[in-house]
């Protein structure tokens, strides 16, 4: 059985780094920015090695409002989470390591704390049918993200609500997908955060002014926190 393992990161490693840009095609130019510390990294793992990632960025600022050339139009605040930068490496492929990732984002979002998800996704995006399953339906025109290191994407306004009702959808749909792995023998392992202790933490604000411990980021980080058994597939 193989086993992938699901972590919460704060930081982006440089094996995970290296991973978004081959993907994005954009090897020769760091793919980081400003919103990868403000940032969890849902990442699955195998062997060790990063195989995929979603980012959750609380929109304060916003991602994809710094991104649009034209205006953002969907909600930005405290309780909006936008989700960015979903990667899979090409071998794994085809497999469901982006809807475990999705599905890991979403069922991390609690319902008191955040009441949105955003995003943006090309027109052509070979998950749009997966992510309307989730909820997620398209607002407005396709358009133009200056999301570098790529020069400009054509995407289209994406968002779901997040309340309870959803919460229990998207649980249902995860303990399904985990079975459907199982079955193609791929056990999942969820790690538990690997947050920034408080004291770290401290220094890191003054380097990166973050938002203060009591906001959705924070949060996020310390509600999702699951120990390191409970979720694997025998
Ligand atoms: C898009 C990407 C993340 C999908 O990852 P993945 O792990 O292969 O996706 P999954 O196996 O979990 O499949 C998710 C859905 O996409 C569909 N899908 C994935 N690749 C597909 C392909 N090449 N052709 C058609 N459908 C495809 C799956 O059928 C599934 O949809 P369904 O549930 O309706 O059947 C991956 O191909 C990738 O990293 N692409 C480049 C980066 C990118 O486009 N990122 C999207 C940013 S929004």
């Amino acid at each position: 059985m193989n086993i992938v393992t699901i972590r919460r990161e704060p930081a982006l490693s440089e094996a995970m780094e290296r991973l978004r840009a081959e993907v994005l095609g954009c090897l020769l130019q760091p793919s980081l920015d400003a919103f990868d510390d403000r940032s969890i990294h849902v990442s699955a793992f195998s062997d060790g090695r990063p195989i995929g990632m979603v980012r959750v960025t609380p929109s304060t600022p916003s991602v994809l409002a710094a991104w649009a050339a034209d205006e953002w139009k969907l909600p930005v605040g405290n309780d909006i989470a936008e989700l960015t930068r979903g990667v899979v490496a090409p071998a794994w492929r085809r497999g469901g390591v982006y809807r475990l990732l999705m599905l890991e984002v979403m069922t991390g979002l609690r319902p008191d704390e955040v009441r949105m998800a955003t995003a943006a996704v090309e027109p052509d995006f070979v998950g749009r049918r997966f992510l309307e399953s989730l909820g997620f339906r398209a607002e407005g025109e396709p358009q133009v993200f200056r999301d570098a290191p790529r020069q400009a994407t054509l995407a289209v306004p994406i968002w779901t609500e997040v309340d309870l009702g959803q919460n229990r959808r998207w649980t249902l749909m995860l303990s399904q997908l985990r079975e459907e792995l199982a079955a193609q023998g791929i056990a999942v392992a969820v790690e538990p955060n690997r947050d920034l202790p408080a004291s770290e933490a401290a220094t890191q604000d003054s380097k990166h002014p973050r938002q203060g411990s009591t906001t959705p980021f924070t949060r996020y980080c310390a509600l999702t926190a699951v120990p390191p058994t409970i979720c694997r597939v025998p």
